[in-house]
């Protein structure tokens, strides 16, 4: 399996060696390109959506007003995502990331979205905080970087960590094959979206929305958003939004 070749150090050293911008931590597509503006306009668009079909979801209520409004940006790099889409609905954010030059660049972003906690590490070590839980936990081009078993385990403790009402999202590459494909370069992995929805449904996770990204260079992966909530207990009664 693809994942198997997954090696934490080979992973954070080569992005503790990418330019500490956009062209380093979105692989050559910088700010010279049109894809930082699409990916945050795609995601602004797509929280407005989930905010339009599900008024006691993230970033509408009900919430528990003893909960702060935190999101943690997952695999954060510069905090490009923080800076340019969650700052728009969120007031403050916590910042998950393992690459010493990245996460020191994401400081300069402290002018624009109040930044809560520092955790300078990867998916696998993470440590949920006992003080508070989370408005909304948002992945996006990171969670190629770990395993399957380690993913579902975190998305486990995400949805453990999430205030009533909160939402995951994932942003993420979808493999163009039947399989998953590991890239040696970062070493990480590439998940089809039938194997996303798989991990999902495995880590106790429904799907609330999911969406292909439009408007990237043909020559990338597709790039899908998905929303995510806990399953819906039995009593509960569902409604599905897709
Ligand atoms: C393609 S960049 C995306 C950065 C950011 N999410 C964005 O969209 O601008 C991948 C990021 O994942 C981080 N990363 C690498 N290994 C990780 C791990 N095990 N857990 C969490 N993040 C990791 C890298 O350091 C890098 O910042």
């Amino acid at each position: 399996m693809a994942d198997k070749e997954i090696n934490y150090t080979k992973a954070v050293d080569y992005w503790s060696n990418v330019s500490t911008d956009e062209n380093g931590v979105l692989g050559g597509f910088g700010l010279q390109t049109a894809v930082p503006k699409v990916d945050a306009s795609g995601s602004i668009a797509f929280v407005e959506r989930l905010q339009s079909l599900s008024p006691n979801t993230f970033p509408n209520g009900p919430l528990d007003a003893t909960q702060p409004k935190i999101v943690l940006d997952v695999g954060a790099g510069i905090g490009r995502v923080s800076r340019d889409v969650i700052s728009k609905f969120a007031p403050a954010v916590d910042i998950l990331e393992p690459a010493g030059p990245l996460i020191e660049k994401a400081r300069e972003i402290q002018d624009i979205v109040h930044v809560n906690k520092f955790f300078q590490m990867g998916i696998q070590d993470f440590d949920f905080p006992t003080d508070y839980k989370y408005w909304c936990i948002w992945c996006q081009w990171c969670v190629g970087q770990v395993p399957d078993a380690v993913l579902v385990d975190f998305l486990k403790k995400c949805k453990e960590n999430l205030q009533e009402g909160g939402i995951i999202i994932v942003k993420e590459n979808n493999s163009t094959s039947d399989e998953d494909i590991f890239d040696d370069v970062d070493s990480s992995v590439t998940r089809t979206h039938e194997k996303f929805k798989s991990l999902f449904a495995q880590a106790g996770l429904r799907l609330l929305l999911s969406s292909l990204q439009r408007g990237l260079p043909k020559d990338l992966f597709p790039v899908r958003l998905y929303a995510l909530a806990p399953a819906v207990q039995k009593e509960e009664v569902q409604v599905n939004y897709i």
